[in-house]
């Protein structure tokens, strides 16, 4: 009997030392890109050159911003976007129309943006009201206060590895890879998603020849065959669809490095706002597969923010696009 009791214990002694062993591996092999923490980093360092800026010429840099209609997650982000501007000590300018403002009226104040010399750079959030076209306002933007870097001229200037204003949410995303060391040249860099603002400009950022960079991209989306085939063959995974939890645990190789784009606003009536938010990755049955993960919240959200400021230092500077 005495020995039944000890080996018992003994037998509970293990079982708790293999929980614990394999919850310190889980912890050691896999990180968080805390994108909060790299945001705050950048934003110190924006807030220093902004300082010298005002020391040397008393000018600051000044983002303006064009909400069009009452969308609550793009009020939500262009209000953080105002609230970054005062955290580095750019000034800001908020434009808010209602939304049966005109193609014609948005036209108008984008010609006014354009020449109103006090202003670095501004963007306009999107979605536009279905109303209005927003290729053709994006196409009014003067491509060197384009700080969204949505022009075509700075798309076409990116793709051909020339000084331009990156977009915001793929220029996040690099630099938090760059700012975790991690290795993606030669990797396998899945894409999910084609959008203009993140699929398209993320698999030309991933596959030119820097660091990061020098991937083999895939761009994977909604009439690509075999899709799980594909992200499981992923070093590098970006889930960008705005799909909630699309991406599952099948999906993931083992030791992939898993950025998730997804915001979504999931009801949830456990909340006071009546919404949670959900990324594109299943986040905690994701999680243990990877050697880094971003989270949702304060992943690639407050990167995408501090890009945007970066480009509206260059701006302010005015040395991203050679003067002519
Ligand atoms: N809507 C979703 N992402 C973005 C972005 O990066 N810029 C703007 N202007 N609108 C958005």
């Amino acid at each position: 009997m005495v020995v039944h009791g000890i080996l018992r214990k003994l037998f509970f002694y293990l079982c708790i030392r293999c929980h614990i062993a394999h919850q310190i591996n889980f912890s050691v092999k896999m990180q968080i890109l805390d994108g909060n923490l790299t945001a705050r980093t950048i934003k110190g360092e924006i807030a220093q050159e902004v300082a010298s800026m005002v020391e040397q010429n008393g000018k600051r840099p000044h983002l303006a911003a064009i909400l069009v209609g009452e969308n609550g997650a793009s009020m939500t982000y262009v209000g953080a976007k105002v609230k970054a501007c005062e955290e580095v000590g750019f000034t800001s300018t908020l434009v808010h129309k209602s939304s049966n403002c005109t193609e014609q009226e948005l036209l108008d104040i984008v010609h006014t943006m354009n020449n109103d010399s006090e202003i670095d750079g501004y963007i306009i959030q999107l979605p536009l009201p279905a109303h209005i076209d927003d290729k053709k306002i994006l196409q009014a933007v003067n491509p060197k206060k384009d700080v969204d870097g949505f022009h075509p001229e700075n798309i076409g200037r990116m793709a051909l590895q020339l000084p331009c204003f990156l977009p915001a949410t793929p220029a996040g995303i690099v630099t938090l890879l760059e700012r975790y060391n991690i290795p993606t040249t030669g990797k396998h860099c899945v894409i999910l998603g084609r959008s203009h603002i993140v699929g398209m400009p993320m698999n030309l950022l991933m596959q030119r020849n820097a660091q990061p960079g020098n991937c083999t991209v895939t761009v994977v989306h909604s009439k690509s065959h075999g899709v799980a085939d594909l992200c499981r063959q992923a070093d590098i995974l970006i889930a960008a669809i705005g799909q909630p939890e699309f991406v599952k645990a099948d999906m993931v190789k083992e030791g992939a490095v898993v950025i998730d784009v997804g915001i979504i606003r999931v009801p949830d009536n456990s909340k006071k706002t009546g919404f949670r938010l959900c990324g594109d990755v299943a986040f905690d049955e994701v999680a243990p597969k990877c050697s880094f993960i971003t989270p949702v919240p304060g992943g690639v959200g407050p990167m995408t923010i501090v890009s945007l400021l970066s480009n509206t230092l260059l701006a302010a500077k005015n040395n991203f696009i050679p003067k002519n």
